[in-house]
């Protein structure tokens, strides 16, 4: 247990990346208040953090302004995958939009440093490869993953002109492709799925010919990188990507997978999705010089744990 000196708000923090971070809060010493509406997230993501003195869950939407005394603001509530964030399109804009605005006039009052969790699909199906944080992005603002494109990018304005306009402390960071234990088994995100079908047995389903590529980012180091950005230097408030430059196809990451697991699955092949990236990658330069940050775990050492995780749960 540590001093308590910082109170600490982490919205979203029962979901995968949030219990994390809690974890590592509470750890390091922080009184944390995890605000949650349990729409993704769950109590036993927080496990043995729920009978810590220096741990609070408390059930809310940010949607609805909250009212608490605290030093610093995590803002991490939005559902994160297709399939949760397009089963309610308009909450989930709301939850982005509304959100950001309630946790923002919250950072006005109690003058508090906030950090947003911004997503590298801001910037839409890429022009520029590897994304760099000064590329405007490519976003199709009426389609189906509209709501949480356009809504990421509605509160990163919001955070700049409350920074500009109020001269808050913000903090953004553009999350990549995130993995590790507590994903949801059924989020339809490609890691999660593959390791799931594995596990089970069943055919690993690929969207197209498998050559698109993406990056992850093992769900510790994203962490370090939150922490970071966080404590950085007063006036620096990015937006900043973190991820893994590493890239995989489709296809590599399907071979890890049955390799690591042992399973005899087989590979499938299913139509593209409307509005699906061919390529994604960070460019990580200004995590770098800014913050000293660089990811550590090899992908083949974060799938390990992550298939030990599915299969404790499945
Ligand atoms: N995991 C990734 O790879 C990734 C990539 C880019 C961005 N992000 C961002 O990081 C954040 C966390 O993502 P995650 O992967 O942990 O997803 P998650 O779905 O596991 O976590 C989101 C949490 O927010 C909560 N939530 C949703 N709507 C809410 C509301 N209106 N009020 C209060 N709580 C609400 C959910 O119950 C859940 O606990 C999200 O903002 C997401 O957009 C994640």
């Amino acid at each position: 247990m540590g001093t308590y000196d910082k109170r600490t708000l982490v919205t979203g923090g029962a979901g995968f990346l949030g219990s994390h971070l809690c974890e590592r809060l509470v750890k390091r010493g922080e009184d944390v208040l995890c605000v949650d509406n349990l729409f993704t997230g769950t109590k036993r993501n927080l496990g043995a953090l729920l009978g810590d003195p220096g741990f609070e869950l408390m059930r809310h939407d940010v949607t609805f302004p909250l009212y608490v005394e605290v030093d610093r603001i995590y803002n991490l509530a939005c559902p994160a995958s297709p399939i949760h964030y397009q089963r309610d399109p308009v909450q989930t804009t709301k939850t982005s939009v509304h959100g950001a605005i309630n946790m923002l006039g919250l950072a006005k009052r109690v003058r508090a440093r906030i950090l947003q969790a911004s997503t590298s699909e801001v910037y839409g199906d890429p022009e520029v490869h590897p994304q760099v944080e000064t590329y405007w992005g490519r976003v199709n603002p009426v389609g189906p993953r509209s709501c949480y494109d356009e809504g990421k990018r509605c509160a990163e304005t919001l955070f700049f002109d409350y920074q500009r306009q109020h001269a808050l402390e913000v903090k953004v960071v553009r999350i990549f492709n995130t993995y590790g234990p507590r994903m949801h088994p059924d989020d339809g995100r490609v890691v999660s799925n593959f390791v799931v079908q594995a596990l089970r047995g069943e055919d690993l389903t690929i969207y197209g010919d498998g050559s698109q590529t993406r990056s992850f980012c093992y769900v510790d180091d994203l962490i370090d990188g939150f922490l970071l950005m966080m404590d950085s230097e007063k006036g620096f408030h990015g937006p900043v990507n973190l991820g893994n430059p590493g890239e995989f196809t489709m296809l590599e990451l399907a071979d890890k997978v049955l390799r690591i697991t042992g399973s005899k699955s087989r590979v499938v092949h299913k139509p593209l999705p409307p509005d699906d990236p061919r390529q994604r990658q960070p460019d990580i330069t200004l995590a770098k010089t800014k913050l000293g940050w660089q990811p550590k775990v090899a992908l083949d050492d974060g799938l390990k744990e992550t298939v030990a995780y599915f299969r404790g749960v499945l």
